[in-house]
């Protein structure tokens, strides 16, 4: 049973898996999520023995003017609805994969990337939210994993955008755009994370797990690989500090939002997660293959 399959990583989901799996995916028309009698009666009625859920509030900077409304709908979302989710799974027998992010850290971290079992210090209501939504999973008794992902980028056409996306749509104008140099970062090609989702759900993992590249990469050196393999105009591309970039946003945000995938690894072998550049070169040729006006 996948929740949020409208969404940037449900849709691919359910692309991806549909002709393997057989996915039950209700829309939010058909169930909201965030009506528990409903909810109560869609799991009860399924015979779905896995529950992935990427139902949630993912808009980082649109959940600052809820900051501290734990009766605002950024809280139902991402903290308790996961909790009482969970606790259904327990209660019906469903193994839970819920979906967080590199977000629950601070990204004060440069020398190493972030391991499952760090401390957590959320900087935004985002990420406090999702963290809450976690501690809520694990505790909840039910047989759950939290898996982390970071950055999720698309070769698909999708209404929300990622780093990726923006990239080709900006630098394929002609437009200038501007690439942080000195943050830390793991963004996942969204089909292998789908994938390693997959080998989640498959193994009945519990814990908590990351998500995202194999090795780090920055927001700039990011963007010039994409404009290298897509022969985009690198020049467009300006450097930026995080300290110049940060105070743009509404949300604060981690520097070094990097997540350590050994623990994935470890479990499931290194054939799924790869490092930027072979994402890149996967991603590069899905959109060479898709229209590009689609894209952006
Ligand atoms: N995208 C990222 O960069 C990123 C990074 C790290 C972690 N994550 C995590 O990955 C997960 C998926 O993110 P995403 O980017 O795919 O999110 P998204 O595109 O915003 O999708 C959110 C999904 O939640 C559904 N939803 C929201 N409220 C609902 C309700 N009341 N009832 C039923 N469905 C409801 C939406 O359905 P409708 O649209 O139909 O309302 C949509 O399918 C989230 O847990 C997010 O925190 C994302």
């Amino acid at each position: 049973m996948v929740l949020g399959g409208s969404g940037l990583v449900g849709a691919r989901v359910l692309d991806l898996w549909a002709d393997d799996v057989e996915l039950i995916a209700p829309t939010h028309t058909q169930l909201d999520i965030l009506d528990h009698t409903a909810l109560t009666a869609f799991l009860a009625q399924t015979e779905a023995p896995v529950v992935l859920n990427l139902a949630a509030w993912a808009d980082v900077d649109g959940a600052e003017p809820e900051r501290g409304n734990r009766d605002g709908r950024v809280y139902a979302l991402n903290a308790r609805y996961p909790t009482q989710l969970a606790i259904l799974c327990g209660e019906f027998g469903k193994h839970l994969v819920h979906v967080s992010t590199d977000y629950v850290f601070d990204g004060a971290s440069l020398e190493r990337a972030y391991r499952e079992g760090d401390p957590t210090g959320p900087l935004c209501w985002y990420a406090e939210t999702k963290l809450e939504g976690e501690q809520g999973v694990l505790g909840a008794g039910a047989r759950a994993c939290v898996a982390r992902i970071e950055m999720p980028f698309s070769a698909q056409p999708h209404r929300k955008q990622d780093l990726a996306r923006l990239t080709l749509a900006r630098l394929g104008r002609g437009e200038p755009m501007v690439g942080v140099v000195d943050q830390r970062i793991t963004p996942v090609f969204l089909d292998d994370a789908i994938r390693a989702l997959g080998r989640i759900s498959e193994a009945r993992f519990t814990g908590t797990i990351h998500v995202a590249a194999a090795s780090w990469t920055t927001p700039y050196a990011f963007i010039q690989a994409i404009a290298a393999r897509l022969g985009l105009n690198a020049d467009l591309v300006e450097r930026e500090t995080f300290a110049d970039f940060a105070p743009k946003r509404a949300a604060r945000r981690p520097q070094h939002s990097w997540l350590d995938v050994s623990c994935f690894e470890e479990h499931f072998g290194r054939d799924v997660l790869r490092a930027p550049e072979e994402e890149l070169d996967a991603w590069a040729q899905q959109v060479s293959a898709t229209s590009r006006s689609s894209l952006s």
